[in-house]
């Protein structure tokens, strides 16, 4: 069984489809073992205790500095001996040390066709802003591994979504959510408890 903790910052949408998928097979082998939140009100928290499943806050606001909040986080995540660490709608920029430690073991759900619409400052309904701003007709989501970057880790999967006429960031936030992320999320955790990814020269590489 592999074991997933993982980690959110919002609503736990992307939480939501993985316990859905544990529950009906479509993710085999695989269980989570925990939830982190760094935000004490982030409902991702009341998802996972609803279904069970262990979950803590481990807030910055807790900490006198950067170093002390990262030095935590890493320690809440290493308690729960994860063998894979998904970031969904995580929000903190993750502690060197932990990429590290994790490296090819930590994967992160992004809400653009990476490389578009990615790396610092877009995150959640930003990304989505832009999109529209700049008049694209297909955006979609992807999932990766974490390095050192920001959204530059290996690519596992992706998946496009259309845009629409009279698109708001909010209605093309959604269709990317239902169309692509609650999809190749759950995808990319059953291929990896099922050791089906691999990292070759950086690039990950996918076994049918
Ligand atoms: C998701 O759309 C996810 O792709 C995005 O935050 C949202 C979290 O929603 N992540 C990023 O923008 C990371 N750069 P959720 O809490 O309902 O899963």
């Amino acid at each position: 069984m592999l074991r997933v903790v993982v980690l959110v910052s919002g609503g736990g949408t992307n939480l939501q489809a993985i316990l859905g998928a544990i529950d009906d097979g479509t993710i085999a082998n695989a269980e989570i073992v925990g939830v982190i939140s760094n935000n004490r009100k982030a409902y991702a928290l009341e998802r996972a205790k609803d279904h069970g499943i262990f979950a803590r806050c481990v807030s910055p606001k807790d900490y006198g500095s950067r170093e002390e909040f990262n030095g935590k986080l890493l320690e809440a995540v290493d308690e729960l001996r994860p063998d894979l660490i998904v970031l969904a709608g995580f929000l903190v920029v993750i502690p060197e040390m932990m990429i590290r430690r994790y490296r090819n073991r930590m994967i992160n759900i992004h809400p653009s066709l990476i490389p578009a619409f990615c790396g610092t400052g877009y995150y959640g309904l930003k990304v989505h802003e832009a999109a529209l701003a700049r008049g694209v007709k297909v955006v979609g989501a992807t999932v990766h591994f974490v390095d050192e970057g920001t959204d530059t880790g290996p690519i596992i999967l992706q998946k496009a979504v259309e845009v629409h006429t009279g698109d708001t960031p909010e209605i093309l936030q959604r269709r990317v959510m239902e169309q692509a992320e609650w999809k190749i999320l759950p995808e990319a955790i059953n291929l990896i408890a099922n050791k089906k990814v691999s990292v070759v020269n950086n690039l990950a590489v996918i076994q049918s």
